[in-house]
């Protein structure tokens, strides 16, 4: 299932949705102008049917103040940078036979078929890395090869999320700073939005990041199927969220979406997040808050620490708290849009 959206800037976005749903811009970052782009967007985004984000009618505008390096990966032990052995570019088909390198811990960190593995744990032979259930569900075969076939998008049906096209549009504002540098789709399931980066050509190197195997697995299949995607500018790497592979203030743009509630700890993630981006660099995440009817339900805020203790999913009752988690980790200028228990929000690293 999916559906085809015109394109519509963001302040426009209430009067075409209709009353049913209903957008609130709290505030609104403007980003310093240097040069302008438009861009077209086509992405793969289920088995069966294609979504487009058509040209913006505004103009997209690029700061040039990123990072060009491509050598931002780090090992995941020592945060020191790494050397890469084998191909000489990082790319979607360069990490079979690929080999990364620490010269700090003498580790070293091998590309597969469709990614690297950055885990802390990558190569150990009997020890696996116990995970919450709100991570571990998404290792699943069936899962990962359901994700985009049907799972996401009843994100749209029961938590007003608006669909991967419409949240790349939304969120095109955001990531104005992080224009033509590069961007960690964080948690990036099979990578829809990691292959709508790629393929918008705003981003000169795109990683998409996950803890599951099998939905890099997905990811790497999606772009298999496309003939002319541009697989040199997307790296695919498995790592966890509490443990960023990325040399410190190196990331111009995280995004995650639909992931800050499945993380085993928010604010470890955030953490890792604001330690990697840098100075100016943008964080832009989705999730869905329990407000405005749900605060009814008696003992919620209780009985969000049982639901957390047993799946590890992080359910968010505010947009001030998810406000409070960026500014306790030192993260400024937070932003957000809502559509009933969607949310997206935006904050940055301070210049
Ligand atoms: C609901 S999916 C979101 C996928 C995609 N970003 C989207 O917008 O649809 C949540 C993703 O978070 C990933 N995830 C869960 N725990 C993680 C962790 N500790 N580190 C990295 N990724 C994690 C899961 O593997 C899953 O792919």
């Amino acid at each position: 299932m999916a559906a085809v959206f015109s394109n519509v800037s963001s302040l426009s976005l209430p009067s075409q949705l209709g009353n049913s749903r209903r957008f609130f811009f709290k505030s609104c970052a403007r980003p310093r102008l240097f040069d302008k782009r438009i861009f077209a967007v086509k992405v793969r985004a289920s088995s069966t049917a294609f979504v487009e984000a058509k040209p913006a009618t505004e103009p997209i505008v690029v700061e040039n103040e990123v990072s060009s390096s491509k050598s931002i990966l780090a090992c995941p032990i020592c945060y020191e940078s790494l050397t890469l052995i084998g191909n000489r570019v990082l790319s979607v088909d360069s990490a079979a036979g690929s080999t990364l390198q620490c010269n700090t811990c003498k580790k070293s960190f091998y590309g597969n078929q469709t990614h690297y593995d950055m885990t802390v744990s990558s190569g150990a032979k009997d020890y696996g890395a116990p995970m919450p259930p709100s991570t571990e569900i998404f290792r699943f075969p069936l899962i990962s090869f359901l994700y985009e076939r049907g799972w996401r998008q009843s994100f749209s049906i029961w938590g007003g999320f608006p669909g991967p096209e419409k949240e790349f549009e939304l969120m095109r504002d955001f990531l104005k700073p992080a224009l033509d540098g590069n961007i960690v789709d964080a948690s990036c399931g099979s990578g829809l939005f990691s292959r709508l980066f790629a393929q918008s050509g705003l981003f000169s190197l795109v990683i998409a990041l996950d803890y599951s195997e099998n939905m890099l697995q997905q990811c790497y299949e999606f772009i298999k199927q496309e003939e002319t995607f541009p697989k040199e500018n997307l790296t695919l790497v498995r790592a966890d969220i509490s443990r960023l592979p990325f040399v410190s203030s190196s990331v111009d743009a995280v995004h995650a979406g639909a992931a800050l509630h499945c993380w085993p700890s928010p604010s470890t993630a955030v953490a890792e997040i604001s330690r990697v981006l840098r100075p100016g660099g943008v964080f832009v995440a989705t999730t869905y808050i329990l407000d405005g009817p749900f605060a009814f339900v008696p003992f919620l805020r209780r009985q969000r620490q049982n639901i957390a203790a047993i799946s590890g999913s992080h359910i968010f009752l505010s947009e001030r708290e998810l406000q409070d988690l960026c500014t306790a980790c030192g993260l400024v200028g937070f932003t957000s849009i809502r559509n009933g228990p969607f949310v997206m929000i935006s904050a940055s690293k301070p210049n």
